[in-house]
């Protein structure tokens, strides 16, 4: 790979950047110092510095993020903020994107990477990737939409789902509940009780296969995923 790929890659800047960087001499590759930033590089073997500091090369980054509500899940928009907002550009520059959409309301967890594989393997239709979700729902949820989401509901297009598992936590005016569902249809919980006659007041996600959402993580903030975590969503693919 290119030095300068390599550096921008790693957060130091445009390849013009770089280039300022290599006339300063700041740039070594393997004890000695760079004259032309267009020198490749065996980013895996190679020893770069940058002022004396190492760079280890890193093609991925796998992010865990509570999403706050009110920030929509794109990676960029005219007028809406976006999750890419939320995040310091030491890990922005490797360009993560989120793992499928929660909406703007939801809050929760969201997976943010550049590892297009993972993300084709975890979306994929037929992956069948259980995802766990809380909610608070207007009325009472009983027994009756146990059975119904066991069976899988008709949604308002027609569309009936596979099944999914619902538990409830408490039933009362506003009922609390888990819901566990293979399919990421647009607002798919929200039609879900819509479906059995019942609004979604508040909505967040638990879990994404294997994947929990850390709970000491605030709203609005995020973690690298840990090596634990990342064997973690990568088996559940390989499984599913
Ligand atoms: N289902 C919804 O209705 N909204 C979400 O954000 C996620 C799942």
């Amino acid at each position: 790979m290119r030095l300068d790929k390599f550096l921008s890659h790693m957060g130091y800047g445009t390849r013009k950047e770089v280039k300022i960087l290599v006339k300063s001499k700041a740039i070594q590759v393997n004890e000695a110092v760079v004259k032309d930033s267009s020198m490749h590089v065996n980013e895996l073997k190679d020893k770069v510095t940058v002022y004396g500091d190492v760079v280890v090369y890193k093609e991925f980054i796998y992010l865990m993020m509570n999403k706050p509500p009110g920030v929509i899940s794109a990676t960029e928009d005219s007028r809406e903020q976006t999750v890419i907002d939320l995040l310091d550009e030491d890990v922005r520059h490797f360009e993560p994107y989120p793992v499928g959409r929660l909406d703007k309301d939801t809050v929760g967890l969201l997976l943010l990477t550049n590892d297009g594989a993972l993300t084709h393997r975890l979306l994929s239709p037929n992956k069948d990737v259980p995802k766990v979700y809380y909610a608070k729902v207007e009325g009472v949820v009983d027994e009756s939409d146990i059975t119904a989401f066991s069976n899988g509901v008709i949604l308002d297009d027609g569309y009936h789902t596979k099944p999914g598992i619902l538990k409830v936590l408490k039933s009362d005016s506003i009922s609390e509940i888990e819901l566990a569902i293979t399919e990421g249809k647009f607002h798919q919980v929200k039609r879900m009780f819509e479906a059995v006659g019942k609004n979604v007041v508040y909505l967040k996600r638990l879990s994404m296969g294997l994947l929990e959402l850390d709970a000491t993580l605030a709203e609005g903030t995020y973690r690298e995923l840990t090596e634990e975590e990342l064997t973690q969503i990568q088996q559940k693919n390989d499984q599913a």
